[in-house]
């Protein structure tokens, strides 16, 4: 097996004193990469460094909200100033403020694409603008979900805000390409605060916080597992080895890794001269309309009792 060894290379994640966020600073501190970490709570961001410096490794907190300029470019700076340098970020920091359409407020609404889709911005954009100066590449790790590939009831906020960011990864691959900088968007499920409140898995939760292993057919089935499991794709991700590795969604949890698709057109139908809606209405259901998406997060598979 290849040896995954980042020394020497530094690394921003945001939202890393707890839950995925934490697993992936500590996993790029494991494998010698020197970490900031970044999140709004103090307390948890000192204590995820001292987690990190504890087991060997290097870190230090920058504790700032994410979503403007300004605290990207305290993200960046706190690194080179630090460290001296910029490789690798993850643009992981999140929050929910889930109700369906008719409920939402503006302010869930603003909160949440303040974080995740500003956030991933005004991040991916100063980690950017420092790698290229440096010109010597980077790695640029998008934080995705199942809800922004598939939709999710309850999600409007949410679930654009990471279709967007899969349309980050997309766009921003192609323009770093020269910079030898490469983007991807990872698609993790794990159990943390965000997913323990969902009531299907709280019984596996409870028990698995209790020393129980999660049965099969999570960790396989479900692709449903720790933060830990998530965090093997970051340094991986950072590596030599996934150098030519660039604007795709990877899926990740559990025992499982997947490859996301790309929307593209599946079927086409043609008419000369054009469409009318009366040419539509009796071509659409046997032309392109036999074959519609199905749209959500398929329900979890529990075996039978
Ligand atoms: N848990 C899952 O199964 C799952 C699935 C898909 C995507 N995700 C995504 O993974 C990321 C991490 O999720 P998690 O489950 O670990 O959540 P979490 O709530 O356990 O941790 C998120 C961390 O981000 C911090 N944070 C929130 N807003 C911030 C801000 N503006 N600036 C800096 N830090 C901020 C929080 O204080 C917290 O420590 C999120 O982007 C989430 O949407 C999680």
């Amino acid at each position: 097996m290849p040896s995954i060894d980042l020394t020497g290379k530094v690394a921003v994640v945001t939202g890393s004193g707890r839950g995925l966020g934490l697993a992936y600073a500590q996993a790029l501190a494991a494998h010698g990469a020197s970490v900031v970490v970044n999140d709004v709570d103090d307390a948890v961001a000192e204590a995820a460094v001292k987690s990190i410096t504890e087991a060997g490794g290097k870190a230090v907190a920058e504790v700032v909200p994410v979503g403007t300029s300004e605290a990207a470019d305290r993200l960046v700076g706190r690194a080179v100033e630090e460290f001296g340098r910029l490789d690798v970020l993850v643009t992981n920091a999140g929050i929910l403020r889930d109700k369906v359409l008719w409920k939402m407020t503006d302010d869930d609404f603003d909160a949440v694409i303040a974080t995740h889709l500003k956030g991933t911005f005004t991040c991916a954009r100063a980690a950017a603008i420092r790698m290229r100066e440096q010109g010597e590449g980077g790695t640029l790790i998008l934080v995705g979900s199942p809800a922004g590939q598939r939709g999710n009831f309850g999600q409007t906020n949410y679930a654009a805000a990471k279709a967007g960011i899969a349309a980050f990864a997309r766009t921003w691959s192609m323009e770093l390409a020269r910079a030898n900088i490469t983007v991807n968007a990872i698609v993790p499920v794990a159990a943390t605060a965000m997913t323990e409140t969902i009531p299907a898995f709280a019984p596996y939760i409870e028990a698995m916080k209790n020393g129980e292993p999660l049965p099969d057919f999570l960790r396989k089935g479900e692709g449903f597992g720790t933060p830990e499991d998530c965090a093997a794709l970051v340094p991986f991700l950072a590596s030599e080895a996934a150098r030519s590795l660039t604007g795709q969604a990877i899926g990740i949890g559990g025992d499982k890794v997947a490859l996301w698709s790309h929307p593209q057109e599946i079927r086409a139908a043609y008419a000369d001269g054009g469409w009318t809606p009366e040419s539509l209405a009796d071509a659409f259901p046997t032309s392109v309309g036999a074959e519609l998406q199905t749209v959500g997060i398929p329900a979890p598979k529990f075996p039978e009792a």
